[in-house]
């Protein structure tokens, strides 16, 4: 969207006929890349990421495995034709950001310590982007490395939140935002738990909030998280049920 629009909430509806506490339509597509030892696509309306598992596998160069444990690195890409206006190839500041935030988020959750100097490498590719890619990724991430078989605490999973305008300038809290709402709203939110252990794994906002928004939102995607989490161990279960 070039312009700004009047709005971004009106009538009690988003732009695209969301009320504030829906997410988008939800689809979650497990092995998508059969060459990786765990893989998922997760599909919120038009944003499409799919995430792929190499490893644990023997580091090299040598020199940079970790004695202890295994280095978990991500890499978070966009494809050129993913957004509106063909996207620069290869990675800019912001996927060497997301890229990081991202292999944050599972360091604490991921059994790192039972692959003492081997690599994870976590490759998170977005194919389609209409915001809340990073999130998208997080939550492939947790199913691809689950695929994997690799030892979790607990799965990751995140939905994002923001602060809308409607026609008289005033801002309501609405989840999952999509690009017109990312580009033009007042926050927005990237927000990931590990349910299991009640850990934030990811927090990152944009924008302003009052601490009564914030407080708001966070419950509103606290709810759609568990949903989203029910329909990860879904999949998983979908999975190895039909694999076994
Ligand atoms: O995607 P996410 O919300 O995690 O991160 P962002 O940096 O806030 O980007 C928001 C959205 O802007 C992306 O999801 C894309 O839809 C869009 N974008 C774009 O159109 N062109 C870029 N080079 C980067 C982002």
């Amino acid at each position: 969207m070039e312009t700004k629009p009047k709005y971004l909430y009106k009538n009690s509806k988003r732009l695209d006929g969301r009320n504030l506490d829906d997410y988008r339509k939800m689809k979650i597509k497990m092995d998508v890349v059969p060459n990786a030892q765990g893989s998922a696509e997760v599909i919120f309306g038009k944003t499409k990421v799919t995430a792929a598992v190499h490893g644990p596998r023997v580091m090299h160069p040598r020199r940079l495995a970790l004695p202890d444990k295994a280095l978990l690195r991500a890499k978070y890409d966009m494809f050129s034709f993913s957004v509106e206006d063909r996207k620069r190839p290869g990675p800019g500041r912001r996927e060497i950001e997301i890229s990081k935030v991202t292999a944050e988020a599972f360091r604490s959750v991921v059994f790192l310590e039972k692959f003492p100097r081997t690599v994870i490498d976590l490759f998170v590719s977005v194919t389609q982007a209409d915001a809340s890619t990073r999130i998208t990724g997080i939550n492939a991430a947790s199913l691809a490395l689950a695929a994997a078989g690799i030892p979790m605490r607990s799965l990751v999973v995140g939905v994002t939140f923001g602060k809308i305008y409607d026609e008289k300038g005033v801002g309501h809290v609405a989840i999952d935002v999509d690009k017109p709402e990312d580009q033009w709203g007042m926050a927005d939110v990237a927000y990931a738990r590990a349910p299991a252990t009640g850990d934030v794994v990811l927090l990152q906002m944009d924008g302003d909030m009052t601490k009564e928004e914030f407080d708001k939102g966070k419950k509103m995607a606290d709810k759609a998280i568990d949903v989203v989490y029910k329909a990860q161990i879904k999949a998983l279960k979908d999975k190895f049920e039909v694999s076994k």
